[in-house]
């Protein structure tokens, strides 16, 4: 992308499909609803919302100022602004760490890419139709001791990825935003109707909203901050680097409410949709990332029109999952296109061939590397680990601290258009809600 045209996002709504098509994806749909099983239930999801009200909107906003002010990448633009605020250009690690995590993240965010690629042939397959849990337990094994099968996944989602990235058409994916997210609601609506029909719709509802404060830890904690930080795109430049598109007169706080209003809505709705299917089959609510692979299938395999629903479904959670790997993918691209002669495309198969050699790891961890551990984790976990708990909240922290403290106050609330009221709430969050809840959720998970 030229760095002196800088062209801008022809309308708030186009930036904020282009900010929910990197927000939601696997990360609500797959993640969020495995995550609150594996936690205890509503203690994570209070929390997570928590995290995701004080500590996710301001840092979804101060990167989208730091990337609207500083007209540039992440990288650069942290430098730039350091420098005009008398700070030191040392500050722009917190660009670099971000585009250090999207690489990470998309390596094993392809794999389960790749998975719900093989979700959406084996609907067509029929494999789902008239299956109790023992059978779509066995389907879901089956693939994940199939190093092959996921390997193919990964690759031909890692292809579309950088297919899409190296042709440049990201911006061209908005319409298809604009008509697919809302499908892939519908149908979260209509497994949400069917879980009603299961008779575990009341216990599914008390395990996500009853709070048993008993199940919290330091830990449970981590988790959920980390959640919070991945499922909005968050600490790993993307924001920054679509702000930097963002004219002026956007208003900062009401978009970032919107995108957060619609991801968390989508993960909620994931939530509601599988832990009744989850109780009527006595599954494992800890079934980890597996855990929407062996229940929606059951839903697909067992209602009317289930072959064609499931179908839309995993074509659906497909394309939203690729919407967020090209926002991952993207800033990789950029850094090394911008440091090294290479072209756009080559850029672009050099980044991608990395993140796809990495994810060959990660999908091993699920059989044939399963007990290759790094401290402790396999490298699926590993991978994940290492970005959501840690590099993310941490490159989120410094951007907040960075607008709270060393970008000029006045200046920020003019930006943000905030009266006094609303000013004093800012700095309130900016200075220090945002910044000690992250540190105290870091210090009490020791
Ligand atoms: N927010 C995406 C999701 O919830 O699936 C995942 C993601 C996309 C994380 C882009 C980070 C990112 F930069
Ligand atoms: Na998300």
């Amino acid at each position: 992308m030229s760095k002196l045209s800088h062209a801008q996002w022809s309308s708030r709504l186009t930036f904020i499909l282009a900010a929910t098509g990197s927000a939601v994806g696997l990360g609500n749909i797959w993640k969020f609803p495995y995550m609150v099983g594996d936690s205890g239930g509503a203690a994570f999801v209070l929390i997570y919302l928590l995290c995701i009200a004080l500590v996710g909107l301001p840092i979804l906003v101060a990167e989208w100022l730091i990337g609207r002010r500083g007209q540039n990448n992440p990288a650069n633009a942290m430098a730039d602004l350091a420098k005009s605020a008398g700070q030191p250009r040392i500050w722009m690690i917190v660009g670099i760490s971000g585009i250090l995590g999207a690489f990470l993240i998309l390596s094993f965010y392809s794999v389960i890419g790749g998975w719900s690629l093989y979700y959406t042939l084996s609907s067509v397959t029929g494999a789902f139709s008239g299956q109790d849990a023992d059978g779509i337990g066995e389907l879901f094994n089956g693939m994940l001791g199939n190093p092959g099968l996921l390997l193919l996944g990964h690759s031909v989602f890692m292809l579309l990825v950088i297919g899409i990235v190296a042709r440049g058409v990201t911006k061209g994916l908005e319409g298809a935003v604009r008509t697919l997210m809302p499908a892939l609601g519908v149908l979260l609506l209509v497994l949400v109707g069917y879980g009603m029909t299961t008779g575990h719709f009341g216990e599914a509802l008390g395990f996500m909203f009853n709070p048993d404060f008993g199940a919290l830890d330091g830990g449970v904690v981590l988790a959920a901050m980390g959640q919070a930080f991945f499922t909005l795109s968050l600490g790993m430049g993307i924001m920054m680097a679509y702000g930097s598109y963002l004219g002026k007169e956007v208003n900062l706080l009401k978009t970032a409410r919107t995108v957060i209003i619609l991801d968390t809505v989508v993960a909620l709705v994931a939530g509601l949709a599988i832990f009744p299917i989850v109780f009527a089959n006595g599954l494992d609510l800890d079934s980890g990332p597996g855990l929407i692979f062996v229940t929606l299938p059951l839903a697909f395999g067992n209602m009317g029109g289930g072959v064609i629903l499931g179908l839309l479904f995993f074509l659906l959670l497909t394309f939203a999952a690729l919407t967020s790997a090209i926002s991952l993918l993207e800033p990789v691209v950029e850094f090394v296109e911008e440091r090294t002669p290479l072209s756009r495309i080559g850029s672009t198969l050099v980044a991608g061939a990395a993140t796809w050699a990495l994810g060959i790891a990660a999908l091993l961890a699920f059989n044939v590397w399963s007990d290759v551990l790094i401290l402790g984790f396999n490298v699926f976990d590993f991978l994940d680990t290492l970005t959501s708990k840690y590099l993310l909240p941490l490159t989120g922290l410094f951007a907040i601290i960075f607008v709270g403290w060393l970008l000029d106050r006045e200046g920020v609330r003019q930006e943000l258009q905030l009266g006094d009221t609303g000013a004093k709430i800012w700095t309130l969050v900016s200075r220090f809600i945002a910044p000690l809840g992250v540190i105290v959720v870091f210090v009490s998970s020791l």
